[in-house]
């Protein structure tokens, strides 16, 4: 036990507010796997930030008249309000726009240059002379040099849907002011994937039995099947962190390049915010330790290739550039569980087309917790899945409600009333006592496998299973007649319910956060299950940032089966979930589109 482990969170684009595609897709499940390694007593480093450069948050500031950084400062405090609000238990949330994460990309970028992975190549882009820029390829519109459709955006055409080299585009124009933009050369640094494929493909290879199909086709698969080909890592755009060679500081480094750097530079600033400016090594430089990657599909070949290949391709040089005299290598990714996508209503998800549900409207409504069940049980781990209110609905009222919420509530109301508020003393167990509590026992180990193998939809389908198996006892046993005709064997049944209630708490707590503290709250322990988030302003050269935390604590194995006792005081139980009205699907289908 006591392992280190970086769960590492896609990090999301400052321009757009987070919907419950994007939480089932990374952040959600991302918590669970981290609650899930604290309650082990594993030495837990969840990180992640606000994606803050590149076009998307220019091109929002251009839309709403606005800069960037106010752009994404807007939309970062917007996140860490969703987080607290959700459980989202980021050890740290930052932003990729800090004087450290600058440092760390470029050394990054340095040292790569240093192995003799960066070369440089001139080519033709397109330059607004009005603007006196060169233009990103989203910034250009033209026709379609293969379909003929007039509206085609310099990356994508939207008529024929093929990708397109924006160099191509017939009667380009700029999106900014509409004017003719003309072709113009410029240098730019690329990443020498080819000479790092071999590296890529040893690394992929010794993950490719226990990955998940989808990320290792997305990787491994797509090299064996077409060879890789530099990439391009710097971009003629201000906003962003400059280029850290003579004569390039007007250019930046590709917002993607060193968005995945952040995974390291988010565990530094971590590190030195905690007091303990070396501590992450502990998961950096650890071959023990083991990297955990949550991302949506579309972020696949980000992570399983390029990531990876910049690592490689660093070696054993970070150390040296940063300033500090180690020269160990920095950690692969150990496993990349990207999820699919989820659908609205049997259709894609659309910000613009309001076809979505935001984070934070759903929970001006309603309660994390309930969202949070729906979402693991639904969530997208091996084909895209679909989100529907009608189904919202059944699951809260017959799951949450009826088979968890309701055994919690008769139980503990029952015994809190006929023993004065203590766990009854049950004797000797009976043998049906026994076998409901090493049923729930083995529990433990089955869905402790699930949740560390990331398969959190099973762990949770196979702990409601639990929880209905405690109902059977109990409607089999039915301690409420029980006890008028003899009390002892009531006794027997009620304890046995309280303590399989007291291990199903820990088992459901992962995806259940909320709820679970409470109840563990009711049944009388005084240290609390999970620690409290907290938001805390950084400042540096670059200004002031603030940060989401979460305390660091000592490690403690609360996975494990109740030994709740007889004679403990607890409260009397308030309803841990509250049964929606089926009308609310007919409203809230109205909010859609
Ligand atoms: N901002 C990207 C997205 O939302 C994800 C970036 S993950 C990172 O798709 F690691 F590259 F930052
Ligand atoms: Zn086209």
């Amino acid at each position: 036990m006591n392992r280190n482990i970086l769960v590492a969170v896609a990090w999301p684009y400052a321009s757009a507010d987070i919907h419950v595609g994007n939480m089932t897709g990374s952040y959600l499940p991302a918590d669970i796997f981290a609650r899930f390694q604290r309650l082990q007593g594993n030495r837990v480093l969840m990180v992640s930030g606000s994606d803050s450069h590149g076009t998307p948050i220019t091109v929002r500031a251009d839309q709403e008249n606005s800069t960037p950084e106010e752009i994404y400062k807007e939309y970062h405090t917007r996140f860490l309000d969703l987080f607290q609000r959700s459980g989202l238990s980021y050890d740290l949330f930052t932003t990729t726009h800090t004087e450290n994460h600058f440092k760390v990309a470029q050394t990054i970028f340095n040292a790569l240059k240093e192995n003799g992975y960066l070369y440089t190549e001139t080519q033709e882009h397109w330059y607004s002379t009005s603007q006196e820029r060169f233009l990103p390829d989203r910034y250009v519109e033209g026709t379609c040099y293969i379909c003929g459709y007039e509206n085609a955006r310099g990356d994508q055409c939207d008529q024929c849907g093929n990708l397109l080299e924006a160099t191509g585009l017939i009667n380009p124009r700029s999106k900014m002011d509409g004017s003719t933009p003309e072709l113009r050369e410029t240098e730019h640094f690329y990443l020498d994937l080819g000479a790092l494929q071999p590296q890529i493909v040893e690394f992929l290879k010794a993950r490719e039995d226990f990955w998940r199909p989808n990320v290792i086709r997305q990787s491994l698969g797509q090299i064996l099947a077409e060879d890789l080909h530099g990439r391009a890592i710097t971009r003629d755009l201000k906003w962003g962190i400059p280029v850290p060679v003579p004569g390039w500081e007007k250019k930046s480094l590709y917002v993607w390049f060193e968005a995945v750097i952040g995974y390291l530079s988010a565990a530094i600033e971590w590190a030195s915010l905690s007091g303990d400016p070396e501590s992450w090594k502990d998961w950096w430089y650890n071959p023990d330790s083991k990297s955990y990657y949550f991302i949506g599909k579309d972020n696949i070949p980000f992570h399983a290739v390029i990531w990876p290949a910049e690592l490689a391709g660093v070696g054993t040089t970070f150390g040296a550039f940063f300033d500090e005299d180690d020269s160990r290598e920095l950690v692969l990714p150990y496993d990349i569980p990207a999820n699919e996508f989820l659908n609205m209503e049997g259709k894609k998800i659309s910000g613009s087309r309001n076809w979505v549900v935001d984070g934070l409207d759903f929970l001006s409504r309603y309660d994390p917790d309930p969202l949070r069940y729906y979402l693991t049980a639904n969530m997208p781990e091996t084909r895209d899945t679909d989100w529907e209110w009608a189904e919202f609905v059944t699951r809260n009222n017959n799951e949450l409600v009826a088979t968890w919420g309701n055994l919690v509530n008769r139980v503990l109301a029952f015994a809190h009333k006929n023993w004065d508020g203590v766990v009854p003393d049950p004797g000797e167990l009976r043998p049906e006592d026994q076998a409901i509590l090493e049923t729930i026992e083995r529990g433990f180990d089955t869905v402790g496998e699930l949740y560390d193998k990331v398969k959190l939809r099973a762990a949770l389908t196979e702990t409601m299973r639990l929880a209905g198996e405690v109902n059977k006892y109990l409607d089999d046993k039915a301690p409420w007649f029980e006890i008028k005709e003899d009390k002892e064997n009531a006794a027997k049944s009620i304890f046995t319910a309280i303590r399989a209630i007291d291990s199903l708490k820990i088992l459901f707590s992962p995806v259940l956060p909320f709820t679970c503290e409470q109840l563990h709250g009711i049944l009388g322990y005084e240290k609390p299950l999970f620690r409290e988030q907290y938001t805390e302003d950084v400042s540096d050269n670059l200004g002031t940032h603030t940060v989401l935390r979460y305390p660091v604590g000592e490690a403690s194995l609360d996975w494990k089966p109740s030994e709740i006792q007889a004679g403990r005081a607890f409260h009397k139980p308030k309803p841990l979930f509250k049964k929606l009205d089926p009308e609310i699907v007919e409203q809230e289908l109205e909010r859609l589109g």
